[in-house]
C-alpha cells in the first residue's frame, strides 16, 4: 500500500526504530498483562507520562496524565526515574528531555508521533523571518513560541530573550513578553496567539499574519511596524475543524448547553463558546460543573469520549463535531508500541529515544525555565 508521509515523518524516517511484527499480533489481554508486568519490574526506574489525547488503552498505564504544562512539570520533577516514556507527541518528549536530568532518558514509543502544527514552523524559516524583520526596521520584538514546536524553535526563542508558552499560561506569558518589548513574534499557532492577545485587549488591527512562504512574510514594513502581534501562519488541523455552525446546532438541540473549546480553535469559535482553555482546564471545568449540566466540547475526540464516560450520568458531554476530530499523530502511540518499549527497557535497550543536542538544549531549557517561572 502506498503511504503518504508527512514532513515530520520524512525527517525522522531513518531514525525511527520499527516495531517488530510479533508485537503487532498480540491480543489486548496479553498486551495489558505484559505492560503491567514490565511496569512492576521497572518500578521507580520508570515513569510514564500520558497526554489527555491518548487512547484509553494507553493512558490507563500513565503514572501522570495532563496537558502540556502539567506534563512538563512532571518531567522536571521525577528525577528518580531512569526512563521517561512519553505517550504523547514528539515536541512533548523533547520538552521532557530538555527539562529532565542528564542521567535520564526519554522515549517516544513511536517516533512517527509528530504534531502537524509544530511542523509548520521551520527553524530556517524563522531565521529568515528574524533577519527580514531587522532589515525592515521592525525592532523590539520578543519571540514567543507555543510549546507545540521543535526544540530548535524553542532554542531560538531562549537565545533571543524569548519564552515558551502553553495553552494554560499563554496570557501570563504574553504579559511577560510585552513587559520586555513592544511587539511579539508568536509561533507557530496563529489562533492561540490571536485568541490570547484578543483576550488581553489587543485590537485585531494590531495583529498581522506572517506567511513564511512569502518574502517579508507577505507584509509591508508599515504593517509590521504598527503591529503588536506578528502571528506565524500555523494552525492545528484538528481544532480548526470546529465551526460556529456546529455550536449553533448544539445550542438549538440542547437549550442551556454550555460550550467549551480549546484555544487552538479559531477566534470566531472561541467567541461563540462559553468558555475556553487547555485540556486540563476543560476536564476540571466539566468535572466541577453542577449535576445535570450539558456540555459541547471542541477538542480532540479521545478526550471528549473519555470525559463523556467519566462524568456520566450526572453530566452529559457531546463533541462539537458529530464525526469527532481525531489527532492522528497522537493516535500513533498504541499499546503495542508501549509494550515493545517497556520490554526493551527490561533488557536495558532504549528504543526511539528523544535526545535534544547541545547547545540547542541549553537555550531551549532557558526558554522553558522562563515559562515555568511565570505565574
Ligand atoms: P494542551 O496543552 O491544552 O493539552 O494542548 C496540547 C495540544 O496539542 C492541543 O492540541
Ligand atoms: Fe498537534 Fe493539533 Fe494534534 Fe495538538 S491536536 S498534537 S496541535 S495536531
Amino acid at each position: 500500500m502506498l503511504q503518504v508521509l508527512t514532513e515530520y515523518e520524512k525527517a525522522h524516517l531513518f531514525e525511527r526504530q520499527p516495531i517488530p511484527d510479533a508485537y503487532l499480533r498480540l491480543s489486548d489481554e496479553e498486551m495489558d498483562a505484559r505492560i503491567a508486568a514490565a511496569r512492576r519490574a521497572l518500578a521507580r526506574r520508570l515513569v510514564i507520562l500520558g497526554h489527555h489525547y491518548q487512547r484509553d488503552e494507553v493512558i490507563k498505564f500513565a503514572d501522570y496524565t495532563g496537558d502540556s504544562f502539567k506534563l512538563s512539570r512532571q518531567a522536571a520533577s521525577r528525577s528518580d526515574a531512569d526512563y521517561i516514556v512519553f505517550c504523547g507527541v514528539h515536541f512533548m518528549a523533547e520538552s521532557a528531555d530538555i527539562l529532565s536530568g542528564p542521567h535520564q532518558q526519554v522515549l517516544l514509543p513511536d517516533l512517527a508521533a509528530g504534531c502537524s502544527m509544530a511542523d509548520m514552523a521551520d527553524p530556517d524559516d524563522l531565521e529568515i523571518c528574524w533577519r527580514e524583520l531587522e532589515q525592515m526596521g521592525v525592532g523590539s520584538v520578543v519571540p514567543v513560541t507555543y510549546i507545540n514546536s521543535a526544540a530548535a524553535i524553542k532554542a531560538f526563542c531562549g537565545e533571543r530573550g524569548g519564552v515558551v508558552c502553553t495553552s494554560s499560561n499563554a496570557a501570563a506569558t504574553l504579559r511577560w513578553a510585552f513587559a520586555r518589548g513592544e511587539r511579539i513574534l508568536f509561533l507557530p499557532d496563529q489562533h492561540l496567539g490571536r485568541n490570547t492577545a484578543h483576550k488581553l485587549g489587543i485590537p485585531l488591527d494590531q495583529m498581522v499574519v506572517w506567511d513564511p512562504s512569502e518574502i517579508g512574510g507577505g507584509l509591508s514594513a508599515d504593517d509590521l511596524r504598527s503591529a503588536r502581534m506578528i502571528l506565524w501562519k500555523g494552525h492545528c488541523s484538528v481544532h480548526t475543524r470546529f465551526t460556529i455552525a456546529q455550536i449553533e446546532a448544539l445550542r438549538r438541540r440542547h437549550p442551556g448547553i454550555r460550550i467549551i473549546v480549546h484555544p487552538e480553535c479559531t477566534l470566531d469559535v472561541v467567541q461563540a463558546a462559553d468558555d475556553c482553555g487547555s485540556t486540563e482546564y476543560i476536564i476540571k471545568t466539566i468535572e466541577q460543573s453542577p449535576a445535570g449540566s450539558v456540555w459541547g466540547v471542541g477538542t480532540e475526540i479521545h478526550l471528549v469520549n473519555r470525559l463523556a464516560k467519566t462524568v456520566a450520568p450526572e453530566r452529559t458531554v457531546f463533541s462539537l463535531d458529530q464525526f469527532g476530530c481525531l489527532c492522528s499523530t497522537m493516535f500513533r502511540i498504541s499499546p503495542n508500541h508501549l509494550v515493545w518499549s517497556l520490554e526493551n527497557l527490561l533488557e536495558d535497550r532504549v528504543t526511539n529515544r528523544i535526545a535534544v543536542p547541545e547547545p540547542q538544549k541549553q537555550w531551549a531549557r532557558l526558554a522553558l525555565d522562563r515559562m515555568l517561572s511565570i505565574q
